[in-house]
């Protein structure tokens, strides 16, 4: 395929592992890669140094390189965002509308931008959550990110512009660092199991939040960003789900592989941010309209993850 694609953020947990499928799709020389880090991290991928926040800076490069499809990934998350709530608002919001409306200007084909579980909030249904309900988000990430999913749908409806949009869970992966997510200790206690045996969670041990495997993040993202406009139904973000669990059942799924590995939970700030999130995602739109289907299951992921994580980037190795 021969269209020029623009990744924006491109060097978190997410860009790293989507900057590599879209290369393999559409040509190294055909992504570009930004960032407001000094240096990409996807080897042979173009890389610019971009700040979101640069309004002329993000006309100029989408002008320039004339992107058929744009990935907005720039954000601040949960946890980082409660630690600096004008920056997420600012970041989160002002960083959108300057890409909204620098593709609008320049006829860009197709923009992806991802909301959150965040999006929703204590009154929602907490189990099964479906996709259309009360959402009253409680962070100033979630209400960045329900604000976002509300201006998509407007720019496709007022604009036409064609946005595209998934309420990710926690995504866990092996490639990249998370970014400072509420459920980041489902990555960082994959490490621990290999370095110590030991993981110290910062939620309870029952705080059951939805998750996904990132192959099948990644994988869901091209597949919904390659579906015909008309089968794109949803145009605010689309519920997206692969499993559930706790932070027992994860260390239970590590044990099974790896006996002896054990876990105690010292709650901090964040317990309170999963508390105001759901527990499991009704997805069916996304498997109606689309085609979703998920691969991997608690088990398969922590098999997938351990492998990796010791093979490929040495961890644990002595
Ligand atoms: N990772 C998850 O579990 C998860 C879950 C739900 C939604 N999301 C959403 O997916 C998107 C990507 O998340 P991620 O996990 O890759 O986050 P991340 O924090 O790992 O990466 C974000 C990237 O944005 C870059 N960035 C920060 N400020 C910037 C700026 N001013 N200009 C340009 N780049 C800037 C950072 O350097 C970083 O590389 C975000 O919109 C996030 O809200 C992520």
């Amino acid at each position: 395929m021969s269209e020029r694609i623009l990744v924006i953020g491109a060097c978190g947990q997410i860009g790293t592992e989507l900057v590599e499928a879209l290369a393999g799709i559409y040509g190294n020389g055909n992504v570009l890669a930004t960032d407001v880090r000094e240096a990409g991290n996807v080897p042979d991928v173009p890389y610019r140094k971009l700040d979101v926040l640069d309004q002329k800076g993000v006309a100029q490069i989408i002008m320039e390189f004339r992107p058929h499809q744009i990935y907005h990934l720039a954000a601040l998350l949960s946890a980082t965002a409660e630690k600096n709530p004008k920056l997420g608002w600012q970041l989160n919001m002002d960083g959108l509308f300057y890409v909204l409306d620098a593709a609008l200007e320049a006829g860009v084909g197709k923009v992806y931008w991802p909301s959150s579980i965040a999006a929703f909030g204590p009154n929602t249904p907490s189990l099964n959550t479906p996709q259309y309900c009360v959402m009253d988000p409680n962070t100033v990430y979630g209400i960045s990110k329900l604000a976002g999913e509300r201006y998509a749908e407007y720019y496709f409806k007022r604009y036409g512009l064609d946005v595209r949009s998934i309420r990710y869970p926690g995504l866990i992966g092996w490639k990249a660092a998370p970014g400072g997510g509420t459920t980041d200790y489902a990555v960082s206690i994959y490490y621990d199991a290999l370095q110590s045996g030991h993981h110290n969670c910062f939620l309870r041990e029952d705080t059951l939040l939805p998750m996904l495997y990132m192959p099948d993040a990644i994988r869901a993202t091209l597949e919904m960003m390659h579906a015909p406009a008309d089968q794109v139904k949803i145009r605010s973000s689309y519920n997206l789900s692969g499993m559930s669990f706790t932070p027992t059942q994860i260390a239970e799924s590590i044990a099974r592989v790896m006996p002896g590995f054990s876990i105690s939970c010292e709650p901090d700030y964040r317990q309170a941010i999963a508390d105001s999130w759901p527990g499991s995602i009704d997805d069916s739109h996304a498997r109606a309209d689309w085609g979703w289907k998920h691969q991997y299951d608690l088990d398969a992921m922590t098999a997938d993850m351990l492998h990796n994580l010791k093979t490929v980037k040495g961890i644990g190795k002595p």
